[in-house]
């Protein structure tokens, strides 16, 4: 059976590069892999306050979407040389109430976009860093940062430079080994 992977795309802008990049996954991903989004759009910004009787339902449900899934695969744009604030939210929001987090455990992957030369390194590592506190276990090779992304996709949205498609096809391939070796 294939494994469900729970995708966090950390852009919100309609003509996002990173959700470009996941729509173009989807349609290359191996048998092996189901790729699910987890929305993190509508996610309140976390306050403890609101645990116990005021929980917002898309708290819920995005926390039952990550606790339900093989494994989460982030698709992070850089802001700042750091991760966007959204995702770092719905980090947080999946690590809560303590004792509780989704994420421990979980197999997990990171591929950062950006329309730069530098792949969104510096996002992807500041990522990297949380899953350290959060024991998400991360695939450490192959790594992606993919820049240059203006010039990555053809008009029906499919990935036009073929070492690109190639390499993420690998890394797909790759991570689905990862979520099986590490499988408790
Ligand atoms: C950016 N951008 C950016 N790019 C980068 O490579 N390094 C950076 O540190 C930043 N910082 C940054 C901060 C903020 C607040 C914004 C809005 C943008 C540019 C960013 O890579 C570009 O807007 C991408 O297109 C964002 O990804 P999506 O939305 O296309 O997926």
């Amino acid at each position: 059976m294939a494994k469900r992977v729970a995708v966090l795309v950390g852009s919100l802008r309609r003509d996002s590069l990173n959700r470009k990049l996941f729509n173009a996954l989807k349609g290359i991903a191996p048998a092996s892999l189901s790729l699910e989004e987890a929305p993190i759009r509508d996610l309140a910004l976390y306050d403890s306050d609101l645990e116990g009787a005021g929980v917002p339902p898309a708290w819920t449900t995005f926390r039952q979407q990550v606790k339900s899934a093989d494994a989460v695969l982030f698709i992070t744009p850089e802001y700042n040389r750091s991760l966007p604030g959204g995702l770092k939210n719905a980090i947080d929001v999946g690590s809560r109430p303590y004792g509780s987090s989704v994420w421990s455990g979980k197999p997990g992957a990171v591929i950062s976009v950006s329309p730069g030369a530098l792949g969104a390194f510096g996002a992807n590592h500041a990522l990297r860093q949380t899953f350290v506190f959060l024991d998400v276990l991360p695939m450490q090779q192959p790594e992606a940062y993919i820049g240059n992304a203006g010039k990555l996709f053809a008009e029906d949205g499919s990935i036009s430079v073929a070492e690109t498609r190639d390499f993420l096809l690998g890394y797909l391939e790759a991570f689905a080994k990862w979520i099986d070796r590490s499988a408790p």
